[in-house]
């Protein structure tokens, strides 16, 4: 499923080598490192090419991939619904404009904060259930508004197994039981409009869309058999965007193909949640080199940026690409390079054994495809004040689009 060579230059992609190096450095010099910059143009292309690959579907933007109010902001505009998995998610998505109507909030595990605010401050909103509590609790507050049902489909797919939630039991209940279930909720009277389910979050190559298709078809065997006539049948996000140089970028229209396949005679609308795939590559991380060591094996790049800012690579080992962006970085010797952060933890490493232009103090590095699950993973661990964010905007303007935290916010609620 993976695309001819020119995908490419067909848009399909951005490579941490197209981004201008002079704009990066720049943009450094003006709001400091670390620094998110997430180019808004971007980000509406991606979102057009997935609603051209999908005319009839509602594509919902899985807010939780990044939930800056700039993003939020552009995929409203271009007609992007909202996908939210915390009542944080749903406020941020009414701050940021989106209707009740618009918005999906997919309740796993739902605190009791979050469900009450959720029915007080978006009552139109779609609640997505995985559980059969989760019916329980929203009865006992009277709910009356519309509801799915997110379904375990059994299968999952994913760029690793922590991501591959169509396998893990938390995530909706059983695909047998489904039918049951929107049964009982039609019978209590439920206002039951759809079904869900999600097979994992990285589909990219043949392999994962096959589990993809399977999920695909374990949905549409739900659809068929549910009680009651379903407005929605939304086959979750995932898809996927190339991390690596040799890997290619999704085939959009052979996951296209599969959903219609699978879908051809279910009677309901396709919803779609995708995340990372809107915003991804239209994201990098800044950080400058501070110290320069060499060892035995790799030379460690010490730079001002570490898994508090970028946690996937800690988390998942996960690759992301990067670049030195020195002006005189093709001028120099390349040498294996690991890239590591300031934090106190051996798995603070950004990029292991790399080949990358010798390092020096001061030379700024960007990092590639952190614009989706990278400043929204940020913490404050080894109190590091979160980083700042710059959004290009209308053919490159900047502008600050989220401070860096100050020293003060690490105890401004402390009591
Ligand atoms: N819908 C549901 C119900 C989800 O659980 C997710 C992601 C999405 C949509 C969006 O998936 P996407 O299109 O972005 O793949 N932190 C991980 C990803 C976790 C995704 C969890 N759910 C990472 O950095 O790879």
């Amino acid at each position: 499923m993976t695309t001819p060579a020119d995908a490419a230059d067909s848009g399909d992609v951005r490579r941490l080598a197209d981004w201008d190096a002079d704009r990066l450095r720049s943009l450094a010099g003006e709001y400091g490192s670390p620094l998110y910059v997430q180019d808004l143009d971007r980000v509406r292309a991606n979102y057009e090419r997935v609603a051209a690959a999908f005319p009839d579907a509602d594509v919902l933007y899985a807010v939780k991939a990044n939930a800056g109010g700039s993003v939020l902001d552009a995929l409203r505009d271009v007609g992007a619904g909202a996908e939210c998995a915390s009542a944080g998610e749903v406020s941020r998505a009414l701050a940021a404009g989106f209707q009740p109507g618009e918005i999906h909030y997919t309740a796993v595990n739902p605190p009791a904060r979050d469900l009450d605010y959720v029915l007080d401050a978006a009552p139109g909103a779609t609640v997505v259930v995985g559980a059969r509590d989760t019916l329980d609790r929203l009865e006992e507050r009277g709910f009356d508004g519309r509801l799915a049902l997110r379904v375990h489909p059994g299968v999952g797919a994913g760029h690793s197994d922590e991501v591959a939630t169509g396998a893990d039991a938390k995530f909706g209940v059983p695909h047998d039981d489904a039918p049951g279930v929107l049964a009982g909720a039609a019978e209590r009277g439920f206002d039951v409009v759809g079904v869900h389910a999600h097979a994992g979050s990285g589909i990219l190559d043949a392999a994962d869309l096959d589990s993809h298709r399977e999920v695909l078809d374990r949905i549409a065997t739900v659809a068929r058999s549910a009680p009651v006539d379903l407005e929605f049948v939304d086959v979750g996000g995932g898809l996927g965007v190339p991390y690596r140089p040799d890997e290619r970028p999704l085939d959009l229209g052979a996951v296209a193909n599969a959903v219609r396949t699978a879908l051809a005679d279910v009677d309901a609308d396709l919803v779609l949640e995708p995340g990372r795939y809107l915003v991804a590559d239209a994201g990098v991380l800044l950080a400058e080199v501070n110290t320069v060591k060499p060892t035995g094996g790799a030379t460690l790049a010490g730079v001002d940026a570490g898994m508090t800012d970028l946690l996937r690579p800690a988390l998942y080992d996960a690759h992301h690409e990067v670049r030195s962006l020195a002006p005189d970085a093709s001028d120099r010797d390349t040498e294996r390079v690991s890239v590591v952060g300031p934090i106190c933890e051996s798995t603070d490493v950004l990029a292991a054994d790399r080949s990358l232009p010798a390092p020096a103090r001061g030379d700024l590095f960007a990092v590639g495809n952190a614009g989706a699950y990278g400043v929204e993973m940020a913490s404050n661990y080894n109190s590091r004040p979160r980083p700042a964010v710059v959004a290009l905007d209308g053919g490159g303007d900047d502008r600050l689009a989220r401070e860096r935290e100050p020293l003060e916010s690490l105890t401004r609620l402390e009591r």
